[in-house]
């Protein structure tokens, strides 16, 4: 039995397409492959993502908006005092930010930039000695210069924009709508905080990077997998950052630049190819936070192309690791935003060659799958 109840609240930013699939069918199931001989045929199918047990009256797959995540009274409001410390120093506007940030992430943790907002009132609080601690590691000093020099002008253009505290002529244009999007996956992705939500060293760490492989990191954003990837690759290994967004890259490019970094390439690429040179093959696929885009917005013959590219840029025993977010029950689960039903990806991927190898649930929210060439493809 195939029952599937898919729902696609989304707002803002008219998509060029919009296309959803569900191509669920028979194969081998995962538990009986294992040897699980307790299982019932029911939980072996539900397992090996043929079908899918609907628990509850949440979507599967949901984009919310492409990009941005809602926005509350109280959020805005901790924005607004931000912003007005950022323009007038007034430490009170900053402590009463703190104050709404201790009080509302336990409760509405939209997106992650609460954390991130809240760790950059605190090192904007901290004495020169803390600071100095807090910005040590190059990734994290990188980040706080992005968003504060020149006055602090990108942060406070990400909180005008993101929170409405000021019009922008391009706001309604797709040239400011991508900027929005830019700097939103630049303060959400590279946040110091973001080890909390979703234990990216637990994701590094079950990657089992050796030295000297070649990892892509495809959607790489600012980057902030990349950079963890290089440190494990070592000299002799190689990271591809590729992102279809230039300014990513150059933010990266620039990094690298300063700490010397010269195992990361990165690939400007057009939605359905990786851009890699030809011949060129990788150990390691890693696509973050991505999938559920390619699932809910690309056409279906996008989707082929871009994973046929991937497909063809894999060593024989190379790994395509794809890590996204779940289907978190509860009325109010800790983080919002996109998210995508790992059976759908599991039984997706199927289709296109792709054999599970490794399930792992890093936090409620947050999985990792690892996917093999199934044999004789
Ligand atoms: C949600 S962000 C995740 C960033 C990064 N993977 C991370 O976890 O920190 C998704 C990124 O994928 C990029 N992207 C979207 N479509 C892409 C495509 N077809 N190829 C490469 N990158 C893409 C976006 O520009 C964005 O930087």
């Amino acid at each position: 039995m195939l029952i599937l109840f898919l729902m696609l609240p989304f707002r803002s930013r008219p998509l060029a397409a919009l296309a959803l699939s569900l191509t669920l069918s028979a194969g081998l199931p995962l538990a009986a492959a294992a040897g699980d001989a307790s299982a019932t045929s029911d939980d072996n199918a539900h397992r090996s993502g043929d079908w899918i047990r609907i628990t509850s009256k949440r979507s599967l797959a949901n984009l919310e908006s492409i990009d941005s995540f809602g926005i509350t009274e109280q959020g805005t409001l901790a924005a607004r005092l931000l912003l007005s410390y950022l323009t007038g120093g007034d430490p009170a506007a900053l402590r009463s930010a703190q104050r709404i940030y201790a009080a509302i992430i336990p409760k509405e943790n939209h997106g992650g930039d609460y954390t991130a907002l809240q760790w950059f009132s605190e090192v904007f609080l901290a004495d020169m000695a803390e600071r100095k601690a807090r910005l040590q590691d190059p990734l994290v000093a990188s980040y706080f210069r992005f968003f504060t020099e020149n006055d602090h002008a990108v942060l406070k253009e990400y909180l005008q924009r993101k929170y409405h505290l000021k019009e922008f002529p391009d706001q309604e244009s797709e040239k400011g709508r991508n900027r929005s999007a830019f700097l939103e996956d630049s303060i959400l992705f590279s946040n110091p905080r973001r080890e909390q939500w979703e234990k990216s060293s637990a994701i590094v760490e079950r990657l089992g990077i050796t030295p000297g492989s070649t990892i892509a990191d495809i959607g790489s954003g600012p980057g902030y997998y990349s950079f963890k990837f290089a440190r494990r690759v070592g000299p002799k290994g190689r990271v591809f950052a590729i992102d279809t967004v230039k300014q990513h890259l150059d933010y990266i490019n620039r990094l690298t630049r300063q700490e010397g970094i010269s195992t990361i390439t990165t690939v400007h690429n057009h939605n359905e190819s990786l851009g890699l040179a030809p011949g060129q093959k990788v150990d390691l696929a890693f696509m973050c936070s991505l999938y559920h885009i390619i699932y809910i917005v690309y056409r279906e013959s996008a989707r082929e192309t871009f994973l046929e590219s991937i497909k063809s840029s894999l060593k024989p025993d190379g790994r395509l690791v794809i890590v996204d977010n779940a289907v978190v029950e509860g009325k109010d689960p800790p983080y919002h935003g996109p998210y995508i039903a790992k059976e759908l990806v599991i039984a997706q991927l199927k289709h296109y060659g792709f054999e599970l190898v490794d399930d792992f649930q890093a936090t409620p929210q947050r999985y990792l799958l690892s996917f093999r060439l199934s044999r004789g493809r």
